[in-house]
């Protein structure tokens, strides 16, 4: 098969669908890689790594676009992209059609093969193709907070892990999925004093097991979380009740009871965030105060960090992209549930439920 690697042209995504490792594997199996030039230099891969890969580089998008049967990216397709998809392509890349309607609109009409990262779903119900981006975000999200806690950007001025004679900082993370249970891994890496919630008890039940004496697991609840805000110095949001928005766990009237440059991180801004005021924000301007409050609300974290993210998602993207090319979209599908759940919209027609009807259009079974 012939498969291309785009340069990801939305604003700030530095991250690139395939490493030279990924080109190496394809092709060997003797499939060709056209690779657009300069694709990987933001994650630190070189035009000339993919050379030796077996890989061949493209000047122009629109080149890559044309030699390719799939395209193997990071992030949905923006407006300018939306014309050099065709109908003999399969697109494999996070979609989140959900919350765009032009875009469901313009994959429908290029009457391509769109397959959603997001979408692929394993038997017991995970997510595998998210699980690395979660872990990324969940262990970032403690190192935006302590750069955030400092005092010249406007946070409290408390160092995590404290100092011999000086008590730690306290960290309350909210979910302990995986964005949380890495948080709190890191947190507690730092020396930080750490309370988790969850309402999961499977969740509580495994964090008790596994992690350090200074991570507490605590039930979830608005009495526990009104009760550990008044002293917590960074508040992590990490929560997510699958297909639904975010519940907002802190409210507005809540940051009054904060103490004056407490950071509070809404990892789960993607979801609409679980903070009442958060609002998404971007690495150009990730943050912003309200009631001396700093909030952090990036919904692209593993943007800033393109090296460990595109290996982190390739790592997990790959064995499918190799099936995908050895066998064709719709063997493929047909042997695995996990991709055939990751078919959003095909020749034309919204494959995925919740698509359609989040816009009212027309469902099709795949
Ligand atoms: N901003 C970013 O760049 C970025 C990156 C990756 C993931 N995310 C987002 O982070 C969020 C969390 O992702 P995840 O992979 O950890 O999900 P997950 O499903 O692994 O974990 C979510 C946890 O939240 C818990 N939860 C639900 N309601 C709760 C409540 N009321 N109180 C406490 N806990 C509650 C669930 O029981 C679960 O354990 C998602 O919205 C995801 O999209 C954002």
């Amino acid at each position: 098969m012939k498969i291309g690697v785009p340069i990801e042209i939305k604003n700030n995504e530095n991250r690139v669908g395939m490493t030279p490792s990924g080109v190496f594997e394809l092709t060997k199996r003797n499939h060709a890689v056209y690779v657009q030039k300069d694709a990987g230099f933001n994650s630190g891969f070189f035009d000339e790594d993919y050379i030796k890969a077996g890989a061949s580089i493209l000047n122009t998008i629109e080149e890559v676009y044309e030699a390719a049967d799939m395209i193997v990216k990071v992030k949905e397709p923006i407006e300018k992209e939306y014309t050099l998809i065709k109908p003999h392509h399969t697109v494999f890349t996070y979609f989140h059609f959900a919350s765009s309607e032009p875009l469901t609109k313009a994959m429908v009409d290029s009457k391509a093969v769109c397959i959603a990262y997001e979408t692929v779903e394993a038997e017991d119900g995970s997510l595998p193709l998210l699980i690395p981006m979660s872990e990324v975000a969940g262990r970032m999200s403690i190192q935006q907070g302590a750069k955030y806690l400092e005092k010249p950007i406007k946070g409290r001025g408390i160092l995590l892990g404290g100092v011999p004679g000086v008590p730690p900082a306290k960290v309350l993370v909210l979910g302990a999925g995986v964005v949380g249970y890495q948080a709190a891994k890191m947190a507690a890496g730092l020396g930080a004093y750490v309370i988790i919630m969850d309402i999961n008890m499977k969740a509580l039940r495994y964090v008790s097991d596994s992690m350090p004496n200074n991570v507490i697991s605590e039930f979830s609840s608005e009495y526990n979380i009104r009760k550990h805000i008044k002293d917590a110095d960074l508040i992590i949001g990490g929560v997510l009740i699958k297909g639904a928005k975010a519940p907002k766990l802190i409210t507005k009237d809540m940051l009054k009871d904060m103490r004056p440059g407490t950071v509070i991180v809404d990892v789960a801004v993607d979801q609409g965030g679980c903070f009442e005021t958060t609002k998404p924000t971007t690495h150009e301007e990730p943050t912003y105060i309200i009631d001396d409050v700093v909030h952090y609300s990036v919904a692209n974290m593993p943007g800033a960090v393109p090296y460990t993210s595109t290996m982190a998602l390739t790592n997990v993207t790959l064995p499918y992209v190799i099936k995908l090319a050895e066998e064709g979209w719709e063997k493929a599908c047909e042997s695995s549930t996990a991709l055939a759940k990751g078919l959003n919209v095909v020749n034309g027609k919204i494959v995925y439920k919740e698509i359609a009807e989040a816009f009212n259009l027309e469902f099709e079974m795949a």
